[in-house]
């Protein structure tokens, strides 16, 4: 369904992305495994519209060429993004929060509905649904960004490092969460460092270095991978 081919990105001289290639299928849980300055966030940024990629990117969703266009005609072609750090309107309440993912073309029609799915989702927001956000715990903040972006009744969702600053049982929580999310038919592109949990929900992910995609498997294998075990889980083999 997404179809990244030949993507490199240049912020002035410094390449970021060099020719990277990724797909995502319809319904497929994809994740992006990488250390820190790899280029992940750059790459859901492209793909989001949010960064113009270098002349020659292409970028297809559903068949559409989406290469530079921009962030609010990505969203409208159905992809979601949830960035780094969530960006959540603290001095707003849940609900509104969610009222203002709903604001695209695709999703105004069905803003009642995809709240319903959201509060189906994720409970602990549909009790809290007039609690202002900035007094809610990082867990819950980063479940009303997903919720927000829902709401724009996406096909894909890209998540940039949704566990960031967690804790370990909240963690599980969320990933249980995103399991639902999956097991309703969206696609899932999630950028992470958190290598068990990600894979656990995935049916298949990349490795980026530098900029580079150096390696692409199942979850199963890259659970398995001796290089994702040096990167990622601490072990000396
Ligand atoms: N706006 C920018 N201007 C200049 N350089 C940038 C900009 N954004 C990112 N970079 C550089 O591009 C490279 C990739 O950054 P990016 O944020 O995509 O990495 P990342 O894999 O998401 O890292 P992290 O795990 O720390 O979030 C880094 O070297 C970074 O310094
Ligand atoms: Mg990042």
């Amino acid at each position: 369904m997404l179809e990244i081919r030949d993507l490199s990105l240049h912020y002035g001289p410094h390449l970021a992305l060099d020719r990277i290639s990724v797909a995502v299928g319809r319904g497929e849980t994809v994740v992006m495994l990488g250390a820190n300055g790899a280029g992940k966030s750059s790459l859901l940024k492209a793909a989001a519209g949010l960064v113009r990629p270098d002349p020659g990117a292409d970028i297809r969703f559903a068949g559409a060429d989406i290469a530079g266009r921009p962030a609010h005609l990505v969203l409208e072609a159905g992809i979601a993004l949830v960035p780094e750090g969530r960006g959540v309107f603290g001095d707003l309440t849940v609900e509104e929060n969610l009222a203002l993912g709903a604001y695209a073309r695709r999703a105004r029609a069905h803003g009642r509905a995809s709240r319903e799915l959201v509060y189906g989702l994720f409970p602990k927001l549909a009790d809290r649904r007039r609690q202002f956000v900035n007094t809610m715990s990082g867990g819950e903040q980063q479940m009303v960004a997903i919720g927000r972006a829902l709401m724009s009744k996406p096909d894909l969702l890209m998540l940039d490092e949704p566990s960031l600053g967690l804790a370990p049982v909240v963690v599980g929580e969320l990933f249980a969460a995103l399991g639902r999310v999956r097991e309703s038919g969206l696609a899932l592109l999630i950028v992470e460092q958190n290598v068990k949990m990600s894979l656990s929900i995935a049916d298949r992910g990349y490795l980026l270095e530098a900029g580079r995609i150096v390696g692409e498997d199942t979850a199963a294998g890259l659970m398995n991978d001796d290089a994702v075990k040096r990167a990622f889980l601490g072990a000396t083999v």
